[in-house]
């Protein structure tokens, strides 16, 4: 099978992660910060490490302002859900998730909240003068900002977005750019950024980060109340960090999976998996862009955009499309909406969607080749 759904959740995993995740099932007998036995210990060191690794990944000065969570999605909701109140004018753009948009809409429901999506052009990029003008009405408590686009793979403008930010709290839905894209949260204005742990860090799936700036964790209600191995005479959650956040078993194995992840692309190096993955993209649309059948979607300038590509075949639905290249060629593609009917609303494939090929670094030139090729010969067929 040619895997070209690398933005769903990244595969195969390197050897190193699944090492890593066996390891920690074979070897690790106890729960991290539960008891003062070996096992324990070890466990807590592994967690420890782990957190380490990814703080200095993504340039956060202090570790325990990681907080691992299940994925981007908990990560979002933990943000919007324990900081939003009645009221609140809340700024997303026209190309957020259902993670970020169900979120919105259930707590415009819950609590009155005023819920802008800036539109953006047909490419996907937000429209910096209906910002601006949004801005110049009245500044939103957050912006929830889809840093990479699921659908199309466009980057927004960030640098420019953020010189507009002022007072507004930034939060960066890196799902699509973690491990694509360099981040670096010392060095920009970002408050909250939420990732997942399973797509370009090739951890396991079921694991996600959330990092928050100094001095927002006081107002942040947490999602999840319980047992943090700390201050267990007291009834009350703790406040410092990261425990505030995170309560239960964490999920070790996958954690020391998702660090596995963060070392694999520091031996390979970001930039060369980036330039990698965009040159498969690139050669996958140099191929079918002048078929008069396919309909290509995104940043027609692909230096604005990740490995993430949409299409369309003329007379074809995405999900007949998705059925022929998984039959006859055994190409895995996600067709429909992927989570975003907001993005599909923007680029103008709302209610039958696109498409999506999304490539990875462990795909091949030929992969990339071979599923053009494929796609040439289905709009032939049709
Ligand atoms: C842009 C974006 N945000 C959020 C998510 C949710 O991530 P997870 O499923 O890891 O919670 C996804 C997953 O596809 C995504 O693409």
């Amino acid at each position: 099978m040619i895997y070209l759904d690398q933005a769903a959740t990244s595969f195969p995993k390197p050897t190193e992660v699944v090492e890593a995740v066996a390891s920690s099932l074979r070897n690790i007998p106890g729960s991290p910060g539960r008891s003062a036995h070996k096992g324990a210990i070890e466990a807590s060191r592994l967690l420890f490490e782990a957190r380490e690794k990814i703080a200095a990944f993504i340039g956060a000065p202090d570790s325990s302002r990681i907080i691992f969570t299940s994925g981007a999605t908990e990560s979002l909701n933990l943000v919007l859900q324990g900081l939003l109140k009645k009221g609140d004018r809340v700024f997303a753009t026209g190309m957020e998730h259902n993670a970020v948009a169900r979120v919105l809409e259930q707590l415009k429901k819950e609590r009155g909240l005023e819920v802008i999506y800036l539109p953006c052009d047909q490419e996907g990029f937000l429209i910096l003068e209906e910002y601006e003008k949004a801005l110049r009405q009245k500044p939103p408590k957050i912006f929830c900002l889809n840093l990479v686009s699921n659908v199309t793979g466009t980057v927004q403008p960030f640098h420019e977005i953020i010189t507009l930010k002022e007072e507004t709290l930034l939060l960066v839905d890196a799902a699509q750019a973690i491990g694509h894209l360099p981040l670096d949260v010392g060095a920009l204005p970002i408050d909250f950024l939420a990732f997942s742990g399973h797509k370009g860090l090739f951890g396991p799936p079921g694991t996600g980060v959330l990092y928050l700036r100094e001095g927002l964790e006081t107002d942040l209600r947490p999602l999840k109340f319980g047992g943090t191995g700390s201050r267990s005479e007291s009834l009350k959650q703790p406040n410092f960090l990261p425990d505030r956040f995170e309560c239960g078993t964490p999920n070790l194995p996958g954690i020391v999976g998702l660090a596995a992840g963060v070392d694999f692309i520091e031996k390979i190096g970001l930039m060369r998996i980036h330039r990698h993955e965009t040159a498969l993209a690139d050669i996958f649309l140099e191929k079918i862009r002048q078929h008069p059948k396919i309909k290509i979607y995104g940043p027609r300038d692909r230096v604005k955009a990740t490995a993430i590509v949409s299409v369309n075949i003329e007379g074809l639905s995405p999900s007949e499309v998705a059925r022929r290249l998984n039959e006859e060629f055994k190409i895995a593609v996600r067709p429909g909406l992927h989570c975003a009917p907001l993005a599909h609303q923007t680029i103008g494939t709302f209610p039958q969607g696109t498409v999506r090929f999304s490539f990875g670094y462990f795909n091949r030139l030929t992969e990339a080749e071979r599923a053009a090729e494929a796609l040439l010969s289905i709009a032939e067929k049709k």
